[in-house]
């Protein structure tokens, strides 16, 4: 760090804001295959939380982010790494305001994932594996992905010619070849309550 730079304590706590909204903050940080379901699911939980629980949350999905903030990154080892780095960073600047931040990113390197990990206290981040078979995904495939690159047009695409490192020991995991979408959101629900992230409505 600059040795010019003083970060201000700031009179507001986490504290305040959470009284003020209700719930604790988290960051719930979601990883998986291109077409394991993660936005769908993100997308789904956040309204769940919303319309059911009155929460205050936001979503950060790679495909939106990717148009603004990281709009220049591409898929190479270090422009992945930077685009979750870069993610961590706003995922907890939006933690620190209070809120339940869900992110919906490939994010296939395990040491990302852990220096997000390092950037919160261990209890406001939650890696949520979306586990689906590769084949499911291939199957889905939503965008045509799939198909460019396992015709030779699109390089570096992850779980063809570019890795994915699953999680180890994530906070949870959800199935999706296995379970619905509901299912699913209702199982980070009943996790989020268990936790008194949210209280019971
Ligand atoms: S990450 O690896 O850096 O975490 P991110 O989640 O932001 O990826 O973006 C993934 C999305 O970008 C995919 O859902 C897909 O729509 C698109 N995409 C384009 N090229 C690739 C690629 N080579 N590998 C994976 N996803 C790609």
């Amino acid at each position: 760090m600059h040795n010019e730079i003083h970060p201000h304590q700031h009179s507001v706590t986490l504290e305040d804001r959470s009284r003020i909204k209700g719930h604790l903050p988290l960051v719930l940080w979601m990883t998986g295959l291109s077409g394991s379901g993660k936005s769908t699911l993100a997308n789904a939980l956040e309204y769940r939380l919303v319309k059911t629980y009155g929460a205050h949350t936001y979503l950060l999905d790679g495909d939106n982010v990717r148009t603004g903030l990281n709009a220049g990154l591409g898929f190479t080892e270090a422009d992945r790494r930077e685009n979750i780095r870069r993610v961590g960073e706003v995922a907890r600047l939006m933690y620190q305001a209070g809120l339940i931040v869900i992110t919906a990113f490939i994010s296939p390197y395990r040491s990302d994932r852990e220096m997000v990990r390092s950037l919160l206290p261990p209890e406001a981040f939650w890696e949520v594996y979306v586990s689906c078979p590769i084949e499911k995904c291939i199957e889905r495939d939503p965008k045509g992905l799939y198909k460019k690159a396992l015709d030779g047009k699109l390089s570096e695409f992850t779980g063809i010619d570019s890795p994915y490192e699953a999680p180890a020991a994530p906070e949870i995991c959800v199935d999706t070849g296995q379970f619905t979408v509901d299912e699913c959101v209702e199982m980070i629900i009943a996790r989020m309550l268990e936790h008194q992230i949210i209280q019971q409505k």
